[in-house]
């Protein structure tokens, strides 16, 4: 069976109520069910479910999708593992395309399941270990809940271990477990380490970290490298166990360190989380706006932290994830500052994390030594001019405004020439709409697509009169050319199906909304379908008959009589009664 078929076979069996419901408390609002959305945190609900189309969607964060995109950004599982899941619920097997890729991915599960376990089960013994985490001040429902483990001082413990267990060398080999050595045997990787393993979303081991016990022991930390399961720049330490603290207290705090996270936790911040030895990627950003749209990034006290503070801005605010900034003092981390300060001054710490544009401007403005800095106002208007949400980029607007007393209007007059307009696509010919009516909302033709989407017939009457150009608003002109490359004329009108087709991102959240936008009943749907196609049409052809207009000084004769001709075309096909 292909996995369309599937899909289809799947959403046959199961209603995305009953799938969504588990997960979220949803109330009837005229034909769609609503709740809280578990995507982002809010007070009112915006979360949408409509069981008529079987999708959701989120009017706040505009996260939608169909139940399988649910499950996959609810439990943080791919295509695949949010496909075996639901199967599983009813009792089907999902079609595997890649059985060889699947498999090797099992391997390396399993491998390091297994050396987690070992390392784990060593610890009991190495007393070593244990007191040197005792004195980071570690305590027992830490190790444990962190499944920190040690490795023996032998070269071969774990791989004769793992080898025991029936896994092959070249298995532990590509796991970056054990390293090559002459004469192609190989020994351990880690030795003589405190063994930090590394989970990924669903608690599964991914790699694991190594500490050295001693200053001369080289490096500090050592990690089992990158593989099909593991990517550092898509992974952040603990956020297996601090997703629902972090949904709860509405917040991310993300550390740089593996100690700085277990301390924290330790201390009662249970949504702590930290990059793995990297800055913080878009990545990073995206995984924690799973949960969230708010993080508190603490930085050591050095300069490097400081760096790395305004990089991080950059990466994070065009993923729409709002960053706050503290920098610890005294060249503290949040490991040494909670053990010599204690948790209330940690938190208050937090609390008042600095808003990131009054940190960029302060880092700014302390630059420039009491100047007005003006080249610094650009520099933190450039990274205004990156925040996607309007509200956002208002307030921090609002903020540089006061900061600087300079008026807002000033600022954003500087903000529109350093951002030009037109957007990504940047539709220059002039044979074009001219910009001011790209930007114009144009109501009716998202009244015509959410009508359209309802029936096959309707879908097939759209793409027989309407043409790309005919759409002024970018996203649904888009929607649009995807419509006419995925319906072919033996196709079956299959709603969920097309919205696979579109990209993910913002083409599939505007065609989520424009699914969920709505509760009219069958009957008024066919009478906005009408209504709006005819509208456009007429503000179209009006449009036609303007831009010919336009161009009639220009015309020599030759063109006349086409202009003429183009004239009758236009009448005969203007809908009767638009006057
Ligand atoms: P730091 O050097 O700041 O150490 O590294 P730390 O977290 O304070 O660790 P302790 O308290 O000395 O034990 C921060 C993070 O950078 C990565 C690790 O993830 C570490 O937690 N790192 C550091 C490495 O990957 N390799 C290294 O050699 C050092
Ligand atoms: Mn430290």
């Amino acid at each position: 069976m292909s996995t369309n078929a599937f899909v289809s076979e799947l959403k046959s069996r199961l209603d995305i109520y009953d799938v969504v419901s588990e997960f979220v408390t949803l109330r009837k609002a005229g034909a769609n069910w609503v709740g809280l959305c578990p995507f982002h945190s809010e007070k009112t609900p915006s979360f949408t479910v409509n069981p008529a189309k079987q999708i959701f969607h989120c009017f706040g964060c505009s996260t939608g999708g169909d139940l399988i995109t649910f499950i996959m950004k609810h439990e943080g599982m791919t295509f695949r593992e949010a496909l075996d899941l639901l199967a599983r619920r009813c009792g089907l097997e999902a079609p595997s395309t890649d059985h060889r890729a699947a498999e090797k991915k099992d391997q390396l599960l399993g491998l390091y399941e297994a050396a987690e376990k070992f390392y784990r089960s060593h610890l009991v013994r190495d007393r070593r270990v244990r007191s040197y985490l005792k004195e980071r001040g570690l305590n027992e429902a830490m190790i444990e809940a962190f499944g920190l483990g040690s490795a023996p001082r032998e070269w071969t413990a774990l791989r004769d271990h793992l080898a025991r267990l029936g896994h092959s060398d070249d298995l532990m080999l590509r796991a970056g477990l054990v390293a090559a050595g002459k004469n192609n045997r190989v020994y351990d990787l880690f030795r003589e380490r405190a063994l930090f393993p590394i989970y990924n979303l669903y608690g599964r081991t991914i790699a694991l970290g190594g500490r050295a016990l001693t200053a001369n022991q080289q490096p500090k930390y050592l990690n089992s490298r990158e593989t099909e399961i593991f990517s550092k720049s898509h992974t952040l330490y603990a956020l297996d166990k601090a997703r629902e603290a972090i949904k709860s207290a509405g917040f991310a705090i993300v550390t740089e360190g593996y100690l700085d996270t277990i301390a924290c936790h330790q201390f009662g911040f249970s949504n702590t989380v930290a990059t793995l030895g990297t800055a913080i990627t878009e990545g990073h950003a995206r995984l924690i706006k799973r949960f969230t749209s708010n993080s508190v990034l603490v930085f050591d006290g050095d300069s490097a932290g400081v760096r790395a503070a305004r990089k991080a801005v950059r990466v994070l605010l065009p993923v729409g994830l709002v960053p706050r900034i503290v920098i610890l003092p005294d060249n503290s981390d949040p490991d040494t500052f909670l053990r010599t300060r204690g948790r209330d001054e940690f938190r208050s710490l937090i609390q008042s994390a600095e808003d990131m544009v009054e940190f960029l401007l302060r880092q700014s403005l302390d630059k420039s030594k009491g100047q007005t800095g003006l080249a610094l106002v650009g520099e933190a208007l450039a990274i205004l001019a990156e925040i996607p949400s309007p509200l956002m980029r208002g307030q921090a607007m609002k903020t540089l405004s006061e900061r600087t007393g300079i008026q807002e209007r000033f600022l954003m007059e500087e903000l529109q020439r350093i951002q030009p307009k037109g957007g990504p696509s940047g539709l220059t010919d002039e044979s074009q709409s001219s910009p001011k009516e790209d930007s114009r909302r144009e109501p009716s033709e998202a009244l015509l697509l959410a009508s359209a989407f309802d029936t096959e017939q309707r879908v097939r009457s759209l793409l027989e009169v309407m043409r790309p150009e005919d759409f002024l608003d970018e996203k649904l002109r888009a929607i649009f050319v995807k419509l006419t490359e995925f319906l072919e004329p033996d196709h079956r009108w299959d709603a969920s199906l097309f919205m696979r087709h579109l990209p993910e991102g913002d083409l599939r959240s505007t065609f989520t909304g424009l699914l969920a936008n709505r509760s009219f009943d069958a009957e008024e749907s066919q009478a906005i379908f009408d209504a709006s196609l005819k509208s456009l049409r007429r503000r179209n052809t009006l449009a036609s008959h303007q831009e010919l207009i336009r161009r009639i000084g220009r015309l020599d004769r030759e063109a006349m009589a086409r202009f003429m001709e183009e004239q009758r075309r236009l009448k005969k096909s203007r809908p009767s009664g638009s006057g």
